[in-house]
């Protein structure tokens, strides 16, 4: 028997097994959930993070993603197969190696590799024969083969030969109670055979169901065509709802008539753009990647832009309404509620709200901010200068003293009750008050 099926079928083995010890290199939204899942599946999970904060914390139990139940990590600590380090030389022990760590963008709004970067050369250091490793981060079609597996090779082994290597796209949505790591079905490619069996039957035992595509570009793809779906979609319901406000007509009655047809339409939702790691970033690495091979998308850059504009078409909005109601924004105060990205989660990554609090500010305007999930201003790339600021308490004296209210994020944990009663102007991105059938329609209401 040669070397390489050896090495295959053993890991092979130990993967139908559940012997096998899975790591996960990365913490995050996406790779705790993914670990826990692994843990419960019977494997033993080792995750693998640099925040050394994060790591003792898991070690201890903590509840360290609030809308997880109460004593999910606790429970996977104590039944001894889950843990986690920041020693990378354990990676030895790992049957299969899980790579979960940030792809955003960079300065230059251009995808950011260096967390993967350094994440496969620390797994290149550990690497050994008979293992496998799978790129969960969101990145162009060809980065797997073209950009993790040199770094893997540099350890002087060979992929499909002695250790396997495949891609399997995340596709947590954090916070969704109906669909969880283990009830999402999960797409996995490989560039040889073995690699792709392996990734098909370690997954298989994770979650529902996997589904196996002929390489890793096609896995990296089909990740890139379901984000860049939505933020098109998503761009699209932006354009009407401006366009659509004008001729009388309510975008959000409108979608919601038309989800009534049970073929041929999907409801997307407009709001004050797109924020999260995901939806905003994916189309960019799409469009980068396809100019890379001499290739353009002038459909996605459009999409971008009117998303990304979503915050300015905002601000213009709040200006205009105050000067109509007299009032200059340059000398107004302006109540934010809402800095997280989407309900109820405490993540602010790409926030459009950060950007339209930013907008507000430099129009002149003094915005303040209430977020259930932000006590204190998260530490930003792009809004260090906002750091140290905290969430206002939402009382009716606080409501009413500001110029407008405006609802950009549609946490469930918020008194739109007293938001309706007490605001003097009230900007609803989300549809809210209209759902909760709250909005006012005494003229201090609009939906923006
Ligand atoms: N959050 C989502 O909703 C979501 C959904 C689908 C896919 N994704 C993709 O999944 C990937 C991870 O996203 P996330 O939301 O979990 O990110 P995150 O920021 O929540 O977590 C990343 C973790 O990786 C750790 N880390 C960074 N560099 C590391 C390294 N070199 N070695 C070990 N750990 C390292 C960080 O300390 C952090 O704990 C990204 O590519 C993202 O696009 C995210």
């Amino acid at each position: 028997m040669s070397t390489v099926y050896s090495q295959f079928s053993e890991l092979k083995r130990r993967l139908e097994a559940r012997e096998a010890t899975i790591a996960t290199v990365g913490l995050g939204y996406v790779g705790l959930p993914l670990a826990l899942a692994v843990a419960e599946a019977g494997f033993k999970a080792l995750g693998v993070d640099i925040d050394a904060r994060r790591v003792a914390d898991l070690n201890a139990g903590k509840r360290v993603i609030s809308y997880f139940p109460e004593n999910k990590i606790a429970d996977a600590v104590a039944s001894g197969r889950f843990s986690a380090t920041s020693d990378f030389a354990r990676l030895a022990e790992a049957d299969a190696i899980l790579i979960c760590v940030p792809t955003p963008l960079d300065a230059a709004r251009e995808p950011n590799m260096a967390y993967v970067q350094r994440a496969a050369q620390a797994i290149a250091k550990e690497l050994r024969p008979g293992q496998l490793v799978v790129l969960e981060s969101t990145t162009w079609p060809g980065a797997t083969r073209n950009f993790v597996e040199p770094i893997l090779r540099t350890s002087g082994l060979e992929r499909g030969k002695d250790f396997f290597l495949a891609f399997s796209p995340e596709r947590e949505d954090p916070g969704n109670a109906s669909y969880t790591t283990k009830t999402i079905p999960k797409i996995v490619g490989g560039d040889d055979p073995r690699s792709l069996e392996l990734a098909q039957i370690l997954y298989s035992s994770v979650v529902t169901k996997a589904v196996p595509v002929s390489s890793t570009a096609t896995a990296e793809a089909v990740k890139l065509a379901e984000n860049t779906f939505r933020n098109v979609n998503i761009a699209l319901v932006n354009e009407m709802k401006q366009v659509f406000a004008g001729m009388g007509v309510d975008v959000w009655e409108v979608i919601e008539a038309a989800a009534t047809k049970p073929f041929g339409f999907m409801p997307f939702y407009p709001g004050p753009g797109i924020g999260g790691d995901c939806i905003p970033v994916s189309p960019v690495y799409l469009s980068w990647r396809a100019r890379d091979v001499g290739g353009e998308m002038p459909l996605v850059d459009l999409a971008v832009r009117i998303n990304t504009g979503m915050p300015r078409a905002i601000r213009d909005r709040l200006g205009t309404e105050l000067a109509a109601r007299g009032k200059s924004l340059a000398h107004a105060r302006i109540l934010l509620l809402g800095i997280a990205y989407k309900r109820d989660v405490e993540d602010s990554r790409e926030s459009p709200a950060l950007e339209l609090l930013a907008l507000i500010e430099e129009a002149g305007g003094r915005c303040d901010y209430h977020d259930p999930c932000f006590p204190v201003f998260p530490k930003t790339r792009d809004h260090a200068a906002l750091e140290g600021r905290r969430s206002v308490a939402l009382d009716a004296e606080a409501v009413a003293s500001y110029d407008a209210v405006i609802v950009t994020t549609d946490h469930t944990k918020v008194d739109y009750a007293l938001v309706a009663d007490k605001a003097r102007l009230i900007l609803d991105t989300r549809n809210v008050l209209t759902k909760l059938r709250l909005a006012p329609t005494d003229g201090r209401y609009l939906k923006a």
